[in-house]
């Protein structure tokens, strides 16, 4: 049988963790691996890019493409070689797309003979005129696409022009920010919080305020008492990052209420509100929305990948031309190219397709990895039930040095983040923020586990 380009991929990368091939070595011409192997071209191409992509190629352009001479490859232990998993030496290279790094998509499961398909499609249809810079607000088409996939998913109820593209989170609450807010406004932020998010804010607002999370998600009884006046309220309903829990029923009517009465403004990030497992995909916070109140804000980089870097806003009817106004000045439009294929890759159904399949792999993915953690930790840490998102937090049963067991852990280059310093104010609680998405196997799950136990069992005891 023909191999397809996932067999070409995975024999490149199994014969470069073996040291059959070595960094600088030259591969074959595309054109001569797919004569040699009877497939097509295109068969060849997609599996070049997704090993250059990975950072096991490089691409000297006519001087062909090679091993990447900059892979640190250690001779490979027995074991090893085995078990199929991949030397220490080559995780760095795989570490970029994150060894249990909270928020990453699986990326082995990506669709990228699709989207490559598509690229050469958009690329090859690009207009004169789209050679310009690219609109302000975003592709229209994109903002179709989005308001439609917004409208049946996520329940809102919104039209293309309320749509704003952006870069992601930051370019979109810099760009709410500098529509909606005064120096002299107070914003409110969950606590504990995205952390990047607390970085970012701390930097560009002068009234930042933190309100306490708990089981049923922000406190709106510590805001209503403490925050009242506040003008925005920044929220992850759907999925608190990083707790993992789901605003109340009763807690989101009452957060609506407040903005409705004050005039204040929820920003709701639905940074991961697609993935829900145990039930049907919640309701957003905005579909609630009977005042307007609420500016959504979404990311593919959680259902498509992170290096995409495109983002959306729903901007309430009443602030399109403020927000119009702004972005003509401080924003510069995302990437035509890029907007066009996902234009395509939402429009003939693949978004759809994808996130379906997502959604049971991570399920799956998810319980591999609480039941490792079981197996290698026994009852040293815990995990609470929800039925979302795409990160676990691993809670420590006992003690609170979460962050010298995350050190360790990063030392061995599992990237997670300890509970404790996403918290600024008292009531902080320990454990390890953890992604699962990318473990391929219970058995990965477990042996990823395995290298930190020794330090982190001394660390515990
Ligand atoms: C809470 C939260 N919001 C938003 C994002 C998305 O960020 P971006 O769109 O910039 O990739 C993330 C990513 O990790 C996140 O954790």
């Amino acid at each position: 049988m023909k191999p397809g380009y996932h067999e070409i991929y995975s024999r490149y990368r199994d014969n470069i963790a073996r040291g059959v091939l070595k960094p600088g070595d030259r591969v074959p011409a595309i054109r001569v691996l797919a004569a040699q192997l009877k497939v097509a071209r295109k068969t060849v191409e997609t599996a070049y890019a997704i090993l250059i992509g990975e950072g096991y190629l490089v691409s000297a352009g006519a001087r062909g493409t090679r091993v990447n001479p900059d892979l640190l490859l250690s001779s490979p232990k027995p074991e090893q070689q085995a078990t199929g998993t991949l030397p220490e030496s080559l995780i760095g290279q795989r570490e970029r797309a994150g060894f249990l790094r909270p928020g990453v998509p699986s990326l082995d499961a990506f669709p990228y003979k699709k989207w490559l398909l598509l690229a050469g499609q958009a690329t090859r249809a690009m207009r004169q005129e789209e050679m310009l810079s690219p609109p302000v607000m975003g592709w229209y088409p994109l903002r179709q696409a989005i308001a439609r996939y917004l409208n049946i998913s996520r329940g809102l109820s919104c039209t293309a022009e309320q749509v704003l593209i952006t870069s992601g989170y930051s370019g979109s609450l810099r760009l709410i920010l500098d529509t909606l807010a005064s120096r002299s406004d107070k914003v409110v932020f969950e606590d504990p919080g995205y952390f990047m998010g607390q970085q970012l804010l701390k930097r560009i607002v002068p009234r930042l305020h933190t309100v306490p999370v708990d089981r049923s998600g922000l406190n709106t009884d510590y805001l209503l008492r403490h925050h009242r006046d506040a003008r925005f309220a920044i929220v992850t309903p759907s999925h608190q990052s990083p707790l993992a829990v789901t605003l109340s029923l009763p807690r989101k009517q009452q957060l609506l209420d407040w903005a409705g009465q004050n005039g204040a403004w929820i920003i709701e990030d639905d940074y991961d509100g697609e993935f829900h497992y145990t039930r049907k995909v919640l309701p957003s916070l905005k579909s609630l929305d009977q005042h307007d109140r609420v500016i959504f804000m979404g990311t593919f980089s959680k259902t498509i990948m992170p290096s995409l870097r495109i983002g959306y806003v729903v901007m309430p009817a009443s602030t399109v031309d403020a927000f119009t106004d702004c972005a003509d000045i401080v924003a510069s439009g995302q990437p035509i190219l890029t907007q066009k294929i996902l234009t395509a890759f939402l429009n003939e159904g693949h978004f759809f397709r994808h996130l379906k399949k997502m959604r049971a792999l991570y399920q799956t993915r998810r319980d591999w990895m609480i039941a490792a953690l079981r197996e290698v930790y026994g009852d040293r840490f815990f995990t609470e039930q929800n039925d979302g998102g795409m990160h676990i937090v691993a809670f420590l049963t006992k003690g609170s040095a979460d962050r010298d067991i995350a050190r360790c852990w990063q030392q061995h280059q599992l990237q997670v983040n300890a509970l404790s310093e996403w918290y600024c104010g008292s009531g902080k609680r320990y454990g390890l923020v953890m992604g699962y998405n990318n473990v391929r196997t219970y058995q990965e799950a477990v042996e990823l586990l395995e290298r930190p136990k020794q330090q982190t069992l001394e660390i515990m005891d």
